[in-house]
This record gives C-alpha cells, structure tokens and sequence, in this order.
C-alpha cells in the first residue's frame, strides 16, 4: 500500500462516517503568528474546539501539511522527522470515545488490515497531584476507566482478551495506563504547562508492536527489562492519538470544562506506512524512497550498507523535503522565523551531503526537489508547480553556504595562536556555519586540540540562550486567549476599520501582536498620522463600543466572502468555505448583496472575540510611530 492509498482510505473511510474533507493549511500558520509553523492538525482549528461553529460543520477530517521545527535535531534515527503529515479526524461536541476509539481500530485492521494483536493502546491514569489548577474542576482527574472499559469491548470483538496495567509490569499487558505526561494532550503539555485559553485532554495512543526482536537498540531506558509502548528503543510505535479535548485552561490556573466535549484525533501518515509495510523504518516507504534512490546514485552508496551513511542519508532526505514543503507555501531562505530554519535545513543537508561524495557541486542537492513532487502530485499539487524555482533558491543558498564558509576559513586564518579556543570555533560555527569537525580538523592542524566538551558548553548556552530570545521574538498574534486578550482582539478590528473608514482604504494590516495588556498593529501607510487623525480613529472606535454592536461569526463560500469586502490576511491562503468574524452587521451577507455600508468591520479570521462590543470599555491610542518603509505601528489600550 503507498502513502496515497492511505490518505485516500483515511479521508473516504470518515467521509463514509459524516465527516466533511477540510483542506490542509499551510505549514505557516493562517491567523495565529504565536507559532512559526502548524505542527499538528488541531491547530487551524484551535477556535472550533473551543465552541465557534466550524463552517464545514461538526465532524471534519484532512491530512494536514505539519512541521516541527524542535525535532530537527532528532532526525537521523529511523521514525523522526521534521515535515510529515497528519491524518486527522475531528468531532466539535458531536460524537466523543464510543465512536472514536471503534472507527479508528476498525480503520487500521479492517482498511489497513493490521493485525489486532500487533495493537497496543495507552489511557490516561489521571492526576492524583493536588495542583492549584484543578481547584475549579466540577469532576477530578481520575483514572479514564470509560476508555479502558471500551477498549476491552473492541479487543474482545476480535478473540483478544485485553488485560488493563501500568508499565511497571507490562507482562500481559494490552492497555497500558500513564500519568498527564503521556496521555494527557495539548499544545503545550501537561495541564500546569498551559497557558490561559489553551484546551487539552486526556487521550488515548494506539502503538504497533514490531516484535521483540527489535528491542535491541542501546537507546532503550528499559534496557534487559520487559519492555512497554511508551519505551523508546524501536519495538513500539506510536501510529494514532484520540485526544478528548474537553477542557480549558483559565486565566486564574484553573481548568474548566468546554462547553463541548470534542474529539481531537491525530495519526502520522509517514509511521502508518512505515507500520502497513512491515518496516519500522519510515526512510524505507515510498514516502521517501524516491528521493533515497537518487541519493544512493549520487553518492554511489547503498542505504541500509553503513549506519553512518544511512544516517546522513535520512537527514538529508529529511531536510530535503522540509525545505520543499516550507518553500511551496511560500517561505524563503533568511536569517529570521520561518526563513531561518529553511537555511538551517538546507545547510544542514548540505554539510551531510558533501562528505558524501557529492563533492563540491552540492547544487546537486536540488534534484531531491523532483521525487517530493512526485510524491505529492495528487495531494499537493503546488509541489509541482513550483519546483523549477524551488531547484534555483536550493542552489542559490547552496552557492551563498559556500561563500560563507570561504569567508570563515579567512575570519580562521586571522585568529591568533591565543585565540585558538572553543569560543572563536563556536563563532565560526555560528557565523560561518563550519561544522564542528571541520574546525577541529583545521585547530589541529595549527597545533590546537578542541575540548568537545567545552565547545559543547559554549554551544548549549548559546542555545538557551537564543531560545529565551526566541520566545519573546516569536510572539506575534495572539499571546493567549484570555479575556482581556479577546477584547483587545476585537478592538484590533474595530481599530483597522477605523483606519480605512478615516484615514485611507487601501490600508491594510501588515502585522499584529496582542497581549493582555495592549494591542499593537503595523499597517501600510506613507507618512505619521497626524494628532487629529489619531483623535478621530479613537473617537470611531469608542463610538462603536459604546453603540454596542454584535460580534458575529458567519461562515460563507471564500468567492462571496470576498465580494462583500472581508479583509483577509497579508499573503495567506484560505479554503472554499471560511469564517468571517463581522462587527456591527445590519445586512444579510449570505445574498452577496451586503456591501461594506452593511457593517462595520468584516474579516477573515479564526481568533477568539466578544460577542458584543458593549463590555470593551474604553479605548486609547498610546502610541504611533515607524516600523519599516512605508509601515505605521499603533499600540492601543483598553481601560
Ligand atoms: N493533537 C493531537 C496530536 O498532535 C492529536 O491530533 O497528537
């Protein structure tokens, strides 16, 4: 069975089940710049879960482009990877476990035919800790003996009898209970890891079992002891997460109940394959064995003949069609956000591959760019469309990577005997990116030994480092979904209507960041707003507060959405169906007769906001300066 055949029977097999096929979002998130790029498949759906009425209606399923940036450095092994799809289904308070757990074991053993017995499942055990964040909670954390109980029931359907334990003593043992740091699910982690605003749940893994004879690895933690799913040395695999995403975190800590228990599911395309084919090796599927086969001809090398070659061949592979997938939605190679890790890979690939015998024409490196189209001409067609460009930026960043390191080798060459340390080798790394071998190799020959450990100090805290920066620098959008933030969010549109209804209507939003302090908002305009200017924007928006008029979320066909004058996103993408948060609406938008006279704000959006503009208070602008050529910033309180 090839990855195609299986996104295919995933998407028909929920559609059969009332479920609407929702496109993809992009890799770089639409509507949500707290995060660099959409890592899982509930993410474009964050504000549906939390109860808005999705477009496309109740029960929704897509095989969603997903990137995790933190995981680049554990690419190599044979399972991780840094893109990869995610097949998913959801319920927004419609069907929860009794459906859930059936359809999914039904899709694996009746579609894909896995054997049942090869199946494994973990629960959630509850919380036990008395934590401040579960004062408010009607029901505790307790064990999810529901899920267990319909657990037995689809085993014992076919002749297995499912034995329920902890790890401890995994021996005959099916359903495997774990604490909040394995079977509990969001974003963030563990419910005291969540910010306010953010909804998560218990969930519930299904893991295939390769067979014992793989638990050999020296990476096991459970090493010459029996082994269990969540142990890492190869024998389990994770293929499938029912999340029951039921709760919410509040601004006070506490958790509350949603109002709708919804289904999250999540299973990785790439693992699935891995599993209907017999290999634990995700490099060994047709997800990846076109661009391997061309690896192996260009460095003359078979896979699967020398681990440190196979290595180096999964990372480049890996990178490889990261970069494709980041560059078909539009990111470029930079030194900022997205564009920094699409350099990170593409020199990461680079530096595997030139050892490799691809020589110095890593350039080469672009002929990967042909089987990730292959792969994907059916399900995401812009692959191949854009390849022929994607080819030139790879050899363009190719070309400047080999400039760079020419320079650092003469920045090298300057370096005094005394400064022959771990500190300037960490410099050459980070600003000419010499990997570390390279630069011991030239220390040594100027008579220097390199202390790894050293340079590995130098290196960690220079990551911690950046993280922290990191953080703060990532945090455009939203900061959370708190009840301050929401009102700010609101006054945000209310503020960019305002600004087009007073100042200029071809103004539009260039960036935005709100906190629960204050909102901030960079648009296009050529000169400073003048003081008045600024008094008849705050004037506009006050009025609107005080006219206290709704907030509604109407979802509509993306053609008519656009005739009657939303306001989408700079450069995103959107689907057929959309919702469009409008402020003030007296017409009737569905007709397509509404016209901008028939509200006050429409826009394209996902975010949380009021459902009145009443409860706002007061609005002032505090602030309007330059953020660029030809960009004006606004920050604005409420009081
Ligand atoms: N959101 C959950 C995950 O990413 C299930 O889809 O695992």
């Amino acid at each position: 069975m090839t990855s195609n055949e299986i996104r295919k029977k995933y998407l028909a097999f929920f559609q059969a089940r009332g479920h609407a096929v929702i496109p993809s979002s992009p890799i770089v998130p639409v509507n949500d710049p707290t995060t660099l790029f959409t890592s899982c498949g509930m993410q474009p759906l964050i504000p549906y879960l939390l109860g808005q009425p999705h477009p496309s209606g109740k029960r929704l399923v897509n095989s969603q482009k997903s990137f995790r940036a933190a995981d680049i450095d554990e690419v190599g092994d044979t399972s991780h990877t840094t893109f990869f799809e995610m097949l998913g289904n959801w319920s927004l308070g419609d069907y929860f476990k009794k459906e859930q757990l059936p359809w999914f074991f039904e899709f694996l053993t009746k579609e894909l035919e896995l054997n049942p017995k090869r199946l494994y499942v973990s629960v959630f055990d509850g919380d036990k800790r008395m934590k401040a964040w579960r004062n408010n909670l009607a029901q505790p954390l307790t064990p999810d003996v529901e899920t267990i109980a319909i657990w037995k029931q689809i085993f014992s359907e076919v002749g297995i009898d499912a034995r329920d334990g902890y790890p401890t003593s995994p021996e005959g043992i099916r359903i495997f209970s774990y604490p909040a740091s394995k079977n509990w699910w969001s974003r963030s982690g563990e419910p005291e890891k969540m910010p306010p605003g953010e909804p998560g749940g218990p969930d519930s893994e299904v893991f295939h079992d390769f067979g014992e004879e793989l638990n050999l690895h020296d990476r096991s933690a459970y090493k010459n002891k029996p082994c269990h799913p969540n142990c890492q040395c190869g024998r389990f695999m994770e293929i499938g997460n029912s999340v029951f995403m039921q709760y919410q975190k509040q601004d006070d800590g506490s958790l509350i109940e949603l109002p709708q228990k919804n289904v999250d599911f999540g299973g990785g395309l790439e693992r699935l394959n891995a599993v209907v084919n017999g290999t634990p090796d995700i490099f060994k599927t047709d997800s990846f064995r076109g661009i391997i086969n061309i690896l192996e001809n260009l460095m003359k090398k078979k896979y699967e003949e020398d681990s440190e070659i196979d290595r180096a061949m999964r990372i480049i592979a890996d990178h490889l069609r990261g970069s494709v997938m980041m560059m078909t939605d539009g990111v470029l190679p930079s030194n900022k956000t997205q564009g920094y890790v699409l350099r990170r890979l593409i020199r990461r690939a680079i530096l595997y591959a030139q050892p490799l015998g691809l020589g110095t024409d890593v350039s080469k490196l672009g002929d990967l760019v042909l089987p990730v189209a292959e792969i994907y001409k059916d399900a995401y067609p812009e692959v191949s469309k854009k390849a022929a460009e994607i080819k030139i930026i790879i050899k363009e960043e190719a070309v400047r990577f080999g400039k760079s390191l020419e320079r650092g080798l003469r920045e090298f060459e300057k370096l005094g005997e005394d400064q022959l340390n771990e500190l300037n080798a960490f410099n050459l790394f980070q600003s000419f990116g010499f990997p570390y071998e390279i630069t011991e190799e030239l220390f040594r020959e100027r008579g220097k030994i390199l202390d790894k450990k050293k340079f590995e100090e130098v290196y960690e805290n220079h990551q911690r480092l950046s993280r922290a920066t990191a953080a703060k620098l990532f945090k455009g959008g939203l900061a959370d979904h708190s009840e301050q933030t929401t009102k700010l969010h609101t006054a945000h549109h209310l503020m960019l209507a305002a600004l087009q209804k007073m100042i200029d209507p071809s103004i539009r939003q260039r960036g935005s960041n709100i906190t629960g302090e204050r909102l901030r908002m960079d648009f296009n305009y050529s000169r400073k707003l003048t003081g008045d200017e600024l008094s008849n924007i705050e004037l506009f928006v006050n009025e609107k507060i005080k006219a206290n008029v709704p907030v509604t979320i109407v979802g509509m066909d993306k053609g008519v959405a656009e005739k009657i004058g939303a306001q989408m996103e700079f450069g995103q993408k959107y689907p057929d169906r959309v919702s469009v948060h409008i402020i003030g609406l007296s017409g009737d938008v569905e007709s397509e007769k509404a016209k901008p006279s028939d509200y006050v704000s429409a826009e394209f959006c996902g975010g949380p906001h009021v459902r009145f503009t009443g409860v706002l208070g007061h609005f002032t602008i505090k602030k309007e300066e330059s953020a660029g050529a030809g960009i004006r910033r606004i920050y604005a309180t409420l009081e």
